[in-house]
């Protein structure tokens, strides 16, 4: 891979490097702020906002404190995050990834490549900080109101996508980031119209509405076109509904014809994929939906490497175009890569699903590391997670004695496939219409081939047999048992998880522990972009803006506003509200509910 870039004869990083240090040189002894600095007020703003305490002693000691201590000490003091000119910023989001997923993954890659134990992930060696994940409405977030922290910097309910908790739309950085002249794209493994990259450019008041999605983020809304590359899965929310097999839209409207109306070039296979050469032929924008709905977890996926391209593979295509079309431009590039699906692999208690998306992930992060050493312009590359999925714990209690200290990763090695693939092969199956005798045995055999389990109990197959419906987390709860893999919820948790960066310095203001906003704020700060200029257009643009839904009736362009009135304001998810109780009301005292 690194082979097939072109090597870039003269740094500029370096050059930039110098004039930043000469410029905070020159305002450190003279107490002027820097040009950036001037122009940029919201900067000084964010900072104080923010208490980074570090930084602002920094600046201000400046104008008292002789300079040749400053002199000595250059080194230690963390960068401003607005160097003059050019950059790139590469945002990555690790879907549901919280920090148990790491220990998870990490001891699995140790177990399958025969590492010692102090093998770390490559993105063990980046950690910089962790985020705070409450949204508005919960103290447990969905990726909606999550992504909306990132992409406005604000707190909304769960289930917003890019609106505030009173309805009104707020601008995003990557509209910001289009407004200035940046290249933009979205890269991702679930649909492209899913909660998280919707966040970047759309804007509706409920996330179920993946079809009204699919239109904005071509650019039939108040902006217009402003993603110039998007990569990912959810080609059924762009087919009309007379395309029965292949569309989930609820109308007729032809949003793949839309997006070409709007510029686009369309592909939506893996041989026009290769054919975009690793981005070097790949031409903007561009829409490339691989998937009817999510890219297949990657434990599948690697099967079938000829049909869908991997995170990685589209990631570095992306940063290759995005590179290449801001070139000559004096704005470099936004991009928001996402694992998408470790989230997927959370809510189906998935543990060998997992380690595989993580690890998928690792990758990309190793690829997209090695990309910032090549590119010419400045680059920073952010990781962190909305939240935390399945509240993961490297332990599970089976029995009711003291449990041993052990978790075994070896039970996730043996898994070929996720549970999710095994139940869809057994729903197949189905189709032929077994008899009982025959589902045992076809079971017995796919839990062999497929999960490399080989001690599995008649209960455990007459459980299957019993009840397909619930083949995925029956399968999902045999790897997990067997290795001692513990899950607290097929839900979110609320757990603070890990932020990363390519640059330490740069991303000073997200060392430590931070509120999931202030890493929005950190977005829109590095790229030196106004976020609320794009909120004013969007407000005075939507206003009274009206849009047929598909049973021709004028609803407001963002959708139908939830009738929920709890999402508007979490206090009444504060206090404790029986619900230990109605669960036994639902389920009956006998169930164990996971208690
Ligand atoms: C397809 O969408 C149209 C509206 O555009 C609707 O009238 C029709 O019922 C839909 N057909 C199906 C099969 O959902
Ligand atoms: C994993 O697979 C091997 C055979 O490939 C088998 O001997 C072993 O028992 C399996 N492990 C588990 C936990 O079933
Ligand atoms: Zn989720």
């Amino acid at each position: 891979m690194p082979g097939s870039r072109p090597l870039l004869a003269s740094r500029a990083s370096s050059d930039t490097s110098g004039d930043r240090d000469v410029l905070e040189e020159h305002a450190l002894l003279t107490g002027e702020r820097t040009q950036r600095a001037e122009t940029a007020p919201r900067t000084w703003k964010f900072w104080r906002e923010i208490g980074l305490f570090v930084w602002a002693v920094v600046a201000t000691a400046a104008v008292i404190i002789l300079a040749v201590v400053y002199q000595n000490h250059t080194d230690t003091k963390p960068s401003r995050p607005h160097p003059a000119g050019k950059r790139n910023l590469i945002f990555m989001v690790s879907d549901g990834m919280g920090p148990t997923s790491l220990s998870l993954t990490r001891s699995f890659m140790q177990f399958q490549n025969g590492k010692p134990f102090s093998e770390q992930l490559v993105i063990d060696q980046h950690l910089i900080g962790q985020s705070r994940t409450r949204s508005s409405s919960s103290l447990i977030t969905d990726s909606a109101a999550g992504a909306t922290a990132f992409s406005c910097g604000k707190k909304s309910y769960n289930g917003a996508i890019s609106v505030t908790p009173d309805h009104e739309p707020c601008g995003t950085v990557l509209e910001a980031a289009k407004r200035a002249n940046y290249m933009t794209g979205l890269v991702v493994t679930t649909r492209i119209t899913d909660a998280t990259p919707a966040c970047f450019a759309a804007h509706v008041n409920m996330r179920q509405e993946e079809d009204r999605i699919a239109e904005q983020m071509v650019g039939d809304y108040p902006l217009g076109r402003v993603v110039d590359l998007m990569l990912g899965g959810g080609r059924c929310h762009f087919l009309p509904n007379s395309s029965v097999l292949n569309s989930c839209r609820a109308d007729n409207r032809d949003v793949v014809a839309l997006a070409k109306q709007k510029g686009y070039n369309y592909i939506d296979n893996r041989d026009d994929f290769d054919k975009l050469r690793k981005g070097a032929g790949l031409k903007l924008p561009m829409l490339g939906l691989f998937a009817d709905t999510d890219v297949p977890y990657e434990i599948d996926r690697r099967h079938e490497t000829d049909v869908y391209p991997s995170l990685k593979e589209m990631a570095v295509t992306a940063l290759k175009a995005l590179s290449e079309a801001s070139r000559n431009s004096d704005k470099g590039y936004f991009v928001m890569i996402e694992g998408s699906r470790i989230d997927h692999a959370g809510h189906h208690n998935d543990p060998a699903a997992q380690v595989h998306e993580v690890l998928a992930y690792d990758e990309t992060i190793a690829a997209v590391l090695e990309f910032i050493k090549n590119e010419e312009t400045e680059t920073i590359m952010v990781s962190t997670s909305d939240h935390e999925t399945g509240g993961l714990a490297t332990a599970r209690q089976l029995h009711t004695t003291y449990p041993e200290y052990v978790w075994y990763p070896s039970p996730l090695a043996n898994a070929s496939f996720s549970a999710e693939r095994m139940a869809l092969r057994y729903l197949q199956y189905l189709t032929s219409e077994p008899t009982n005798d025959q589902k045992h045995n076809f079971i017995a055999d796919e839990l062999q081939d497929g999960l490399g389990i080989f001690d599995a109990t008649d209960d455990e197959i007459n459980n299957l047999v019993k009840t397909p419906a619930t083949a995925l987390y029956q399968y999902a709860d045999m790897v997990s048992r067997r290795s001692q893999t513990g899950w607290s919820s097929h839900g979110h948790s609320g757990a603070d998880v890990n932020i990363y960066s390519s640059n330490p310095k740069v991303a000073a203001a997200l060392v430590g522990n931070h509120e999931n906003t202030e890493v929005g704020e950190f977005l829109r700060t590095y790229l030196d972009v106004d976020v609320d200029a794009v909120t004013k257009e969007l407000r005075e643009q939507g206003t009274n803006l009206k849009v047929l839904n598909h049973e021709g009736e004028e609803v407001s362009w963002m959708g139908k506003i939830p009738e929920d009135g709890e999402r508007l304001d979490g206090q009444n998810h504060l206090t404790y509200g029986g619900d230990f109780r109605k669960r036994h009301l639902l389920h009956g005292p006998a169930c164990d509910c996971g208690l």
